[in-house]
């Protein structure tokens, strides 16, 4: 059988989705799956743009076989060496021994690195070169770190597609829409891409800026990611640029306020309930209060991306922070979060720990703002504490004013 839809008259996705993958990485949930997408270029000559995971490996061989249509393979184009797209390519080179391998540099070191098989036939580009493939002209653009170093993207200048690797992907299988404008990008596309852009990618926001310089001067009326919908229309190309342009810039999309929460018995997380109440009486809206234990971390990430005020509140646990809140903390900074205003509540019974655990993560990190004076607590809140919970929400509120 083959699954496979048209893009363009002559060019074809032939990727798929794994929809009983748990965890994508080994570590991220991926409740709604998520797909491989891979792309046949039907010229001249023949050309594939990346292969995919060996959990689509059935389907997208019997694609590639369809849309070539008898014809040999003559490129297969690596943009990204990560297996979870070139898994496939040790059995694609044995299917088609006369395919030549198009990468730089970095990817013949990487191809080394992950198979055995030698490589007869291989055209190692740069920043720029141009791949001629009959109608097409395929022009090849670095993206270091997007989101591994020797990442790539491909540029078509005949029908001004960009096939652009990691960048612009989502979580989430793709069920026969394949399109962004075929899916409400607000309510089923933002909130995974921007989960899956603060996991994957959001640590290397410089690179991804550096990049989106080269694509500045490129018209492009396709985008085509490895994971995702492809986005062919103005509107969700502009959207989801401008979601990446805050993203990679570390800046936040809404002006609201986020509460994480590591309490163990519920003391901690009586305060942040009294905070939420105090800001909601200064009339804020969509407030966000998560237990760090209760929720995956890579959620609470995408929360911090997205959102301006943070507010962190820890129990002391073992003469330091509790667990899950640590862990969300240590992501934050391995993602390099940055630029946000933050407050800090802290809460132990018989020592006092975790404000002095969570100033230091944050005394590494760029551009933090505490607006606030940090709130300690003992065991449980007070009545001598509402003055300074009602302080704090004055001070979120002016952030957020
Ligand atoms: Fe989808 Fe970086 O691999």
């Amino acid at each position: 059988m083959h699954i496979v839809r048209n893009i363009t008259e002559d060019i074809y996705f032939i990727g798929s989705s794994d929809r009983k993958i748990t965890l994508f990485e080994n570590i991220y949930p991926v409740p709604e799956g998520v797909s491989y997408n891979s792309y046949l270029i039907s010229d001249e000559k023949t050309v594939l743009l990346d292969t995919v995971d060996k959990s689509i490996a059935k389907i997208f061989f019997e694609n590639l076989k369809f849309t070539l249509a008898g014809r040999d393979l003559d490129y297969v184009v690596i943009n990204h060496m990560e297996p979870d797209h070139a898994a496939t390519l040790g059995e694609l080179v044995e299917k088609y021994p006369n395919v030549t391998i198009v990468g730089n540099a970095k990817t013949f070191a990487m191809i080394g690195q992950f198979f055995d098989f030698n490589i007869t036939k291989k055209l190692e580009v740069k920043e720029g070169d141009i791949l001629n493939t009959g109608k097409h002209e395929l022009k090849f653009i670095m993206a270091p770190m997007v989101h591994w170093p020797e990442v790539m993207f491909t540029f078509d200048t005949t029908d001004k597609i960009l096939f652009s690797a990691d960048a612009f992907g989502t979580f989430g299988a793709l069920s026969g829409n394949i399109f962004a404008d075929e899916i409400n990008f607000d309510k089923y596309i933002v909130d995974e891409a921007r989960r899956y852009y603060s996991n994957i990618v959001g640590k290397y926001g410089t690179q991804v800026l550096a990049v989106y310089k080269k694509l500045a001067n490129l018209e492009m009326d396709i985008i085509c990611p490895l994971h995702g919908p492809i986005y062919r229309d103005k509107e969700s190309i502009s959207k989801i640029l401008q979601k990446y342009s805050l993203w990679a810039s570390y800046e936040p999309e809404d002006n609201e306020v986020v509460i994480f929460c590591g309490t163990v018995y519920g003391g901690t997380e009586e305060a942040c309930q009294l905070l939420a109440n105090a800001l909601a009486n200064r009339k804020i809206t969509n407030i966000k209060l998560y237990d760090t234990s209760a929720i995956n971390p890579s959620y609470l990430l995408a929360e911090a991306f997205r959102a301006k005020v943070l507010v962190f509140a820890s129990s002391s646990y073992n003469g330091g922070i509790f667990t899950s809140m640590e862990f969300l903390l240590s992501e934050l900074k391995a993602h390099a979060m940055q630029n946000r205003d933050i407050v800090l509540i802290e809460n132990g019974s018989w020592a006092l720990s975790a404000g002095k655990v969570m100033n230091e993560f944050f005394d590494s990190m760029k551009n933090i703002r505490q607006i606030s004076d940090m709130l300690s607590i003992k065991s449980a809140i007070k009545e001598e504490h509402m003055e300074a919970i009602e302080n704090i929400a004055d001070r979120i509120a002016e952030s957020l004013a």
